[in-house]
C-alpha cells in the first residue's frame, strides 16, 4: 500500500510546523528590532574621523584661543553655556571659530556628536 503513510507522520506535522514558524519569526528578533528603531541610533560618519579631519587643526593646540581637546579647564566654561548654544555657535560660527568647523558637508547630528566627543574627552572624570 504505497500511498498510505503511517499515522505518526500526521501527528508530528503540527509540531514541526510550529518549529518551522518559530525559526522564521523568532520572537526575540522582533522585539530587539523595535527597541533598535525607538532609540534612533546615530547614523553619521565616525566622530573621530570628523574630529581628526577638521576640528583637530585648531582644537589640538588651541589655535586663536580654541578650547583644547582634553583640557577640562578650557571646556568647563563652554559646557556651562549648554549644548544648544554650543551647537548653534559651531553651525553658524563664533568669533574665530569658523562655521561648521570647516566641515561643510557635516549635518547637524554629526556636528552635535563631534561636540559631545570633544566634551566627553575633556571632562573632569
Ligand atoms: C580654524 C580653527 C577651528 C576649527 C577648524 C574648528 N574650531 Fe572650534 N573653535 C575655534 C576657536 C578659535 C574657538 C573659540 C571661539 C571663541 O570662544 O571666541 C572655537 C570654539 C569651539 C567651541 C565652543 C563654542 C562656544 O560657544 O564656546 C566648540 C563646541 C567647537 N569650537 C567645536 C568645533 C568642532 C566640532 C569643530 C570641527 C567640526 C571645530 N570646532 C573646528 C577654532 C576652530
Amino acid at each position: 500500500m504505497p500511498f498510505i503513510r503511517p499515522l505518526h507522520f500526521y501527528r508530528c506535522l503540527p509540531v514541526s510546523l510550529g518549529i518551522y514558524l518559530l525559526a522564521l519569526f523568532p520572537l526575540h528578533g522582533i522585539a530587539s528590532t523595535e527597541t533598535h528603531q525607538a532609540s534612533q541610533p546615530y547614523s553619521g560618519r565616525p566622530v573621530t574621523e570628523i574630529y581628526n579631519t577638521y576640528c583637530i587643526a585648531c582644537h589640538m593646540s588651541g589655535v586663536a584661543g580654541a578650547p583644547r581637546f582634553g583640557q577640562y579647564e578650557d571646556w568647563q566654561p563652554r559646557i556651562d553655556k549648554g549644548m544648544d548654544t554650543l551647537l548653534e555657535h559651531v553651525i553658524k560660527g563664533f568669533n574665530a571659530m569658523p562655521p561648521k568647523g570647516l566641515c561643510f558637508d557635516c549635518n547637524e547630528s554629526e556636528i552635535a556628536e563631534t561636540i559631545h566627543y570633544m566634551i566627553d574627552n575633556s571632562s573632569n572624570h
